[in-house]
C-alpha cells in the first residue's frame, strides 16, 4: 500500500526548518522519504513529504509551532519498530525522527533512577544500567533496536512483565513538547505522587498523539544476581495454557512465562538453523519459564517444584537451559518468532489479552475460529499475562488494512477476546491496525472522552493524526 496525500507543506516551511535543526537534518530526498514511510507492521507505506532529525525539545517546539499554524501533519518516529503502525506518517507533512536524541543522561544510583533521551536503543540503555548492578526489566522482543521513546509511546512489555510489569510501571517523569510548542514536565522525580491528574501515565501508551517525549524518568531496580530457565514440551496447547494459571495458584511468580506453539517454533528452528530444542511428533506447544533472585539454591527449589506441578499437566521431559549460551539460544528463538512467522505469510500479529485463566478458552477459541473462517493460526506469547500473540494465515490473502478476506476472522477473533473479559491490545498499541475494531471493547463515550483529550493537547489535530481513532 502505497498512498500520499499532500498537506499544505510548502517550501518555504522547509527553509524554516532547515535554520531550525540545520540543513543536514532536513531530508526531502526519495531514499529518506521510502525510509521513513514504514515500520514492523505488514506491507504499509505512508510517504512524508519531509523528515526532521531535531537534536533538542526547542528545536521540536519551533517545528511544531509552525506546524500548528499551517496546518502540518506532524508524525513522531522512533527506530520503527512499531507493529500497530504508529509512526507511519499517513497524512505526509513532517516526520519528526527521534533518533539523534540518544544520550543517557544520568543514572542516579542513589536513587535508582535513570534520565534518559527517548532514541536509546532499550537495550543499550538496559546494559549501561547493569553495569552498575541496576535494572530495567521492560524488555520487549525487538530490545535490541527499538527506542525506548517508542516503548513509551506503546506502553511496551515484554517476557519480564509477567514478574516486573511494563513500561508504565517504571516511569516517574516525562519531558514533553506539546503540539502547540509548549515544553512541560509531566510530574516528578519521585515514587509516589497523588497530585492532580496524571498526565505522566497518560502520555504512555499515547502512541505519540498528545505530545513529542523528549526526556524520560525511570524507576530501575536492584539487578537480580541469578536467572534460570527451563523449556516444557505439552503434549496439547490447551493443556500448556491451563499450566499457566496453575503455576501462579501455587504461588510462583516466574520472571518469564512464555508459551510457543509448536508451528512457530518448526519454522523459526528451520529459518534460523537453530535446533536447541529438539521437536517431536507428539508436542503441541512449549513454555519456557524463568525463574530469577539473589539466592540460587531457592530458584533450583523453585524450577524443581514447578516442574513437579506440571507433570500434572501432560508435559513431556522438561529441558532445562545449563549455561548463558543455552539460555541465549532459546531466547533468540523465542524473540524471533514474529519477524520469523511473518515471512512464512502468517499476517498481522494480533497482540489478545485475556485474564490469564482465560488462556484454554482462547486457544480453543482461536482454533474453532480458524475452522469456521478458513485460516491456519499461530499462537505464541506472554502466557504469563493472559497476552497472546495470534498471527493468522489465510490462503490467497495478503495482508492489507481492509482485506475483506481477512477482517472478518480478526473481528471474530477480537469479539471472542472481549467475550472472555479481554481486550485487543496488550503491548502493541492501536495504532492505524487495529483501531476499526476498537468498537468491540469501547462505546461511543469511551471514545468521545479519548477525543476530548486529544482536542485538549492537539487543538488542531495535527499530531499522528488518524491513530488510536479518527
Ligand atoms: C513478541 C513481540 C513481537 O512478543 O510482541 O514477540
Ligand atoms: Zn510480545
Amino acid at each position: 500500500m502505497n498512498q500520499r496525500t499532500v498537506s499544505t507543506l510548502t517550501s518555504v516551511h522547509i527553509m524554516q526548518f532547515k535554520e531550525i535543526a540545520g540543513d543536514k537534518y532536513v531530508l526531502a530526498d526519495e531514499a529518506a522519504l521510502n525510509a521513513h514511510g514504514h515500520d514492523e507492521t505488514e506491507n504499509l507505506l505512508f510517504l512524508p513529504e519531509v523528515v526532521i532529525r531535531p537534536r533538542t525539545p526547542e528545536e521540536i517546539s519551533l517545528i511544531f509551532r509552525i506546524c500548528n499554524e499551517n496546518n502540518i501533519p506532524v508524525t513522531p518516529r522512533g527506530a520503527g519498530t512499531g507493529l500497530s503502525g504508529g509512526a507511519l506518517p499517513q497524512f505526509g507533512g513532517v516526520l519528526i525522527s527521534l533518533d539523534r536524541m540518544n544520550s543517557i543522561i544520568e543514572i542516579d544510583e542513589r536513587n535508582l533512577q535513570i534520565t534518559t533521551e527517548p532514541g536509546v536503543i532499550t537495550e543499550v540503555l538496559q546494559n549501561a544500567v547493569k553495569e552498575k548492578g541496576l535494572f530495567y526489566p521492560p524488555d520487549p522482543s525487538s530490545r535490541g533496536s527499538c527506542f525506548i521513546g517508542g516503548n513509551i509511546a506503546e506502553n511496551s512489555g515484554g517476557p519480564k512483565a509477567v514478574k516486573y510489569g511494563v513500561v508504565k510501571d517504571y516511569v516517574l517523569n516525562l519531558e514533553v513538547v506539546l503540539p502547540t510548542g509548549e515544553i512541560i514536565w509531566t510530574g516528578a522525580n519521585v515514587l509516589k505522587n497523588s497530585t492532580g491528574y496524571n498526565l505522566t501515565q497518560l502520555m504512555v501508551g499515547s502512541e505519540g498523539t498528545l505530545g513529542i517525549v523528549t526526556k524520560i524518568v525511570l524507576k530501575l531496580l536492584p539487578h537480580p544476581k541469578h536467572e534460570l530457565l527451563m523449556l516444557v514440551p505439552f503434549n496439547s496447547l490447551e493443556k500448556a495454557g491451563e499450566a499457566v494459571s496453575a503455576i501462579f495458584r501455587a504461588g510462583y511468580t516466574p520472571s518469564a512465562l512464555e508459551l510457543v506453539e509448536i508451528d512457530a517454533l518448526k519454522i523459526v528452528s528451520a529459518y534460523l538453523n537453530d535446533h536447541t530444542i529438539p521437536i517431536d511428533d507428539t508436542t503441541e506447544a512449549h513454555l519456557i519459564i524463568e525463574v530469577d533472585g539473589n539466592h540460587i539454591d531457592t530458584l533450583m527449589a523453585e524450577m524443581e517444584a514447578i516442574a513437579s506441578l506440571l507433570t500434572n499437566f501432560d508435559c513431556g521431559e522438561i529441558y532445562f537451559a545449563d549455561d548463558e549460551q543455552q539460555k541465549a539460544s532459546l531466547w533468540k528463538l523465542r524473540r524471533r518468532v514474529a519477524e520469523v512467522v511473518k515471512l512464512q505469510g502468517y499476517t498481522i500479529e494480533e497482540d489478545t489479552v485475556v485474564p490469564r485463566a482465560a488462556l484454554p478458552a482462547l486457544i480453543r477459541g482461536v482454533k474453532k475460529l480458524g475452522k469456521e473462517h478458513n485460516f491456519h493460526p499461530v499462537c505464541y506469547g506472554h502466557a504469563g499475562d493472559g497476552n497472546l500473540h495470534i498471527r493468522i494465515k489465510k490462503a490467497g490473502s495478503v495482508y492489507s488494512l481492509d482485506n475483506p478476506a481477512i477482517v472478518p476472522a480478526l473481528k471474530a477473533i477480537f469479539e471472542l477476546v472481549h467475550s472472555l473479559g479481554g481486550t485487543i491490545s496488550g503491548e502493541h498499541g492501536i495504532g492505524l491496525l487495529q483501531k476499526d475494531f476498537l468498537d468491540i471493547v469501547f462505546t461511543s463515550t469511551h471514545l468521545n472522552l479519548m477525543r476530548g483529550i486529544k482536542k485538549v493537547f492537539d487543538p488542531n489535530n495535527i499530531l499522528n493524526k488518524g491513530k488510536i481513532f479518527d
